[in-house]
C-alpha cells in the first residue's frame, strides 16, 4: 500500500509538565513566523499543568499521557506511539519533569531536545539556580541539548550566559535566565531543525 502521509518536515512536539513558559515561546515564535516550525501536538504528563489549556487557548492539539501509576517504558511508549503517529521530526522537553527512556531516546536518536536552567555540565538536575547561587559562580545561564540516557547530559546545542548579581535571589536570577531560555530554546530548535545541522560525539555543528 502507498504511503499517502507527507514526509516529516519541520513538525515538532513539545512535552511539558507545568506551566509552559518555554513551550509558549516555542509556539509564539511559530505563529510569529520567526521559527519555520509546525506543531504537532504539545503532550503533558500532568492533568493539570497550566501549559495546556494555553496550548489549548492557541489551537494546538493537545494531549494527557498520564505516568501515574504505569511504569516508564510504558508511559514512553505510548508518547512514541502518539508522536510517530503525527510525523514528529523534533520532540522538545520543555518543563518535563520526567526522565525518557533508553526506548524514547532511540527512536528519536538526536531528535530531543531538553533545555536546563543553568551552564551545563554545572549544577544538572533540580534547582540548578538555586545550586548557582550556593556554589558562588558569578556567570550561569542556560543550555538546550540533545537528550540521552543520562540526565542533563547529551550534547549541547546552544548555550547562554547570565550574569549573577550580587543581590540576586532565586527568584531573581531564575527570572533572567528564563527570558534568555525562550530566545534560546527557539534558536535552538531552528538550527536542529536546518538540514546544515550534524552531531559528532559530543559536539554540534551547524554549516550554512
Ligand atoms: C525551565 O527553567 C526549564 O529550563 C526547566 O524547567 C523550567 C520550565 O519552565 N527545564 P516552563 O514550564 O517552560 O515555564
Amino acid at each position: 500500500m502507498p504511503n499517502d502521509k507527507p514526509l516529516a518536515t519541520n513538525r515538532i512536539a513539545i512535552l511539558i509538565s507545568g506551566r509552559g513558559s518555554n513551550m509558549t515561546a516555542l509556539l509564539d515564535a511559530v505563529r510569529d513566523g520567526r521559527l519555520n516550525a509546525e506543531v504537532a501536538v504539545v503532550i503533558s504528563n500532568i492533568e493539570t499543568a497550566a501549559g495546556l489549556e494555553k496550548a489549548r487557548e492557541r489551537g494546538v492539539d493537545t494531549l494527557c499521557i498520564s505516568h501515574k501509576g504505569r511504569a516508564r517504558e510504558a508511559h514512553d511508549a505510548e508518547i512514541i506511539q502518539e508522536l510517530q503517529r503525527r510525523d514528529v521530526r523534533l520532540v522538545c522537553l520543555a518543563g518535563y519533569m520526567r526522565l525518557v527512556s533508553g526506548a524514547f531516546v532511540r527512536a528519536f536518536e538526536n531528535r530531543i531536545l531538553n533545555i536546563h536552567p543553568s551552564l551545563l555540565p554545572a549544577f544538572p538536575g533540580l534547582d540548578a539556580q538555586r545550586q548557582a547561587l550556593a556554589h558562588g559562580v558569578k556567570v550561569t545561564g542556560c543550555t538546550v541539548h540533545l537528550v540521552d540516557e543520562e540526565l542533563d547530559h547529551g550534547p549541547i546545542v546552544l548555550q547562554r550566559a547570565v550574569e549573577v548579581r550580587d543581590d540576586d535571589t532565586v527568584e531573581s536570577l531564575s527570572a533572567r535566565i528564563l527570558a534568555e531560555e525562550h530566545r534560546a530554546y527557539t534558536e535552538a530548535v531552528a538550527r536542529v531543525l536546518n538540514p546544515g545541522f550534524r552531531v559528532e560525539g559530543r559536539r554540534t555543528f551547524l554549516s550554512e
